[in-house]
């Protein structure tokens, strides 16, 4: 099952190379995040990518993972937008389901990502650099670029632990 082996062969990557992946590559993760299914099929994300150095640069103060933010050549800032909201816990299930698309698709185009959840803790500050509209609420920033790490086999718990008896 070829799914499954890209399921599981998915790592955050937090080292990357210099060179900024191309649009076409961006614009296919943004697809693939598009097509995340949600409550009432609201589709309540919304995608701000960047690029520019210094705007980066600045981003990386509000969390203690900021090395991975400088250190990618590319990031999105994945949004929920208030105004579409339906239901907030329906609505924040549909925004993992989108990250988590986001991220299998840049695995599958030969990219690393890295969902960076610690930078929410001061989310309305972020919000406020970033000049957001109010009705959008920070859900993650996922780092982009091209892998320049050793990619490790990752580990989680057994299945037999997972099943409820
Ligand atoms: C909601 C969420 C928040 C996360 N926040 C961070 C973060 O702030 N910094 C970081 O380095 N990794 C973060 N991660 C990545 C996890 O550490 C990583 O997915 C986990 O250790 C499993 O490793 P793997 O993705 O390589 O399989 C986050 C992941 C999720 C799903």
């Amino acid at each position: 099952m070829e799914i499954l082996n890209e399921i599981r062969q998915r790592r955050s990557i937090r080292e990357y190379k210099k060179d900024i992946p191309a649009d076409e590559k961006i614009e296919k993760i943004l697809e693939a995040a598009r097509w995340a299914p949600s409550g009432l099929n609201n589709q309540p994300w919304r995608f701000l990518v960047i690029k520019d150095r210094t705007k980066k640069d600045g981003l990386a103060q509000f969390t203690k993972y900021g090395d991975i933010i400088t250190d990618a050549p590319a990031v999105i800032i994945v949004c929920m937008d208030i105004a579409d909201s339906y239901n907030r816990e329906k609505d924040l299930m549909a925004m993992g389901a989108c990250i988590q698309n986001m991220l299998l698709t840049a695995h599958n185009l030969g990219l690393g990502a890295c969902w960076l959840g610690e930078i929410l803790n001061k989310k309305q500050t972020v919000a406020k650099y970033l000049k957001l509209d109010a009705d959008l609420e920070i859900m993650a920033v996922v780092t982009l670029g091209y892998p320049d790490e050793d990619v490790t086999e990752g580990c989680r718990k057994s299945l037999k632990s997972l099943i409820i008896k």
